[in-house]
């Protein structure tokens, strides 16, 4: 669909977008991450307190705040040199964050076993070579350390999909095209701004996993609770598929 698009394009793109992105941020991250994401990571969370813990991908850094407010020695990695400066001017003294400017798919400015937990929060569908961040993942974990992480639902958000709606704009179903397609395709997330997104099928995901030598721990499809249904009822809707697959995996 796009040829030549590779996780440099990608990150250039990040971080000319970072300010904006940061502005919807708040200490619980943007909406989808206080109703879907943030409940789904922490319902697989063990205490965090006094854990070595990597927040890989940790754009304008709120979940490495969360962290390291639970008692975690956090360390946290984006590539983008924009990200990791707005994560450090939202980062109160008080809070010891190591922030590194670093590629998820290659990581040798850590070293092997450095970390009992590693969290990353959308990111893996945004770089372009997950086999190399799930290796890299596996080298910095201790063993028994787990990887959690978020992406795009890969069934559900495919390079072709959307609603199938009335004239008068009624939703009718969720149409889904493009699953088996593996690559690189454009989103829109901003107003204009137009970011790589790296489509790859469910199999594929599970089975580097598995090659990688992590065990499957356990996956959540997050839909919203009563609580946040209350707070925003448009979340309705997200009760008929969903957008986001959360992995917890074992070394
Ligand atoms: C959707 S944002 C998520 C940020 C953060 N995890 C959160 O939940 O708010 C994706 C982030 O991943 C970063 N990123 C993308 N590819 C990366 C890579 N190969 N290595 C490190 N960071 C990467 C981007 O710069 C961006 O900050």
């Amino acid at each position: 669909m796009i040829k030549n698009a590779g996780t440099e394009e990608a990150i250039k793109r990040w971080d000319s977008f970072a300010d904006t992105y940061s502005k919807n941020h708040t200490e619980q991250g943007d909406l989808h991450k206080e109703v879907f994401l943030n409940p789904a990571l922490f319902s697989l969370m063990e205490s965090v307190k006094n854990k070595k813990v990597l927040d890989a991908g940790c754009g304008e850094g709120y979940l490495s705040r969360i962290l390291s407010r639970s008692g975690a020695a956090v360390t946290a990695v984006d590539y983008s040199p924009r990200m990791i400066e707005i994560a450090k001017e939202r980062t109160s003294k008080d809070l010891i964050i190591d922030y590194k400017q670093g590629n998820c798919e290659e990581l040798n400015i850590l070293e092997d076993k450095s970390f009992d937990l590693i969290v990353s929060n959308m990111v893996i569908q945004d770089l372009a070579n997950y086999e190399k961040a799930f290796s890299e993942m596996y080298r910095l974990l201790v063993d028994g350390g787990c990887f959690i992480f978020s992406i795009l639902h890969p069934c559900f958000v495919t390079p072709e999909c959307g609603w199938e709606k009335t004239e008068s704009g009624e939703k009718l179903h969720w149409n889904v095209d493009k699953y088996f397609y593996e690559g690189a395709y454009e989103q829109c997330l901003g107003k204009k701004e137009k970011m790589f997104f790296f489509h790859r099928t469910l199999t594929s995901y599970i089975n580097t996993l598995i090659k990688t030598g992590f065990v499957l721990e356990s996956i959540v499809e997050p839909k919203p609770s009563t609580e946040m249904l209350k707070k925003y009822p448009s979340f309705e809707e997200d009760f008929r598929c969903a957008d986001f697959i959360v992995f917890k995996v074992k070394k």
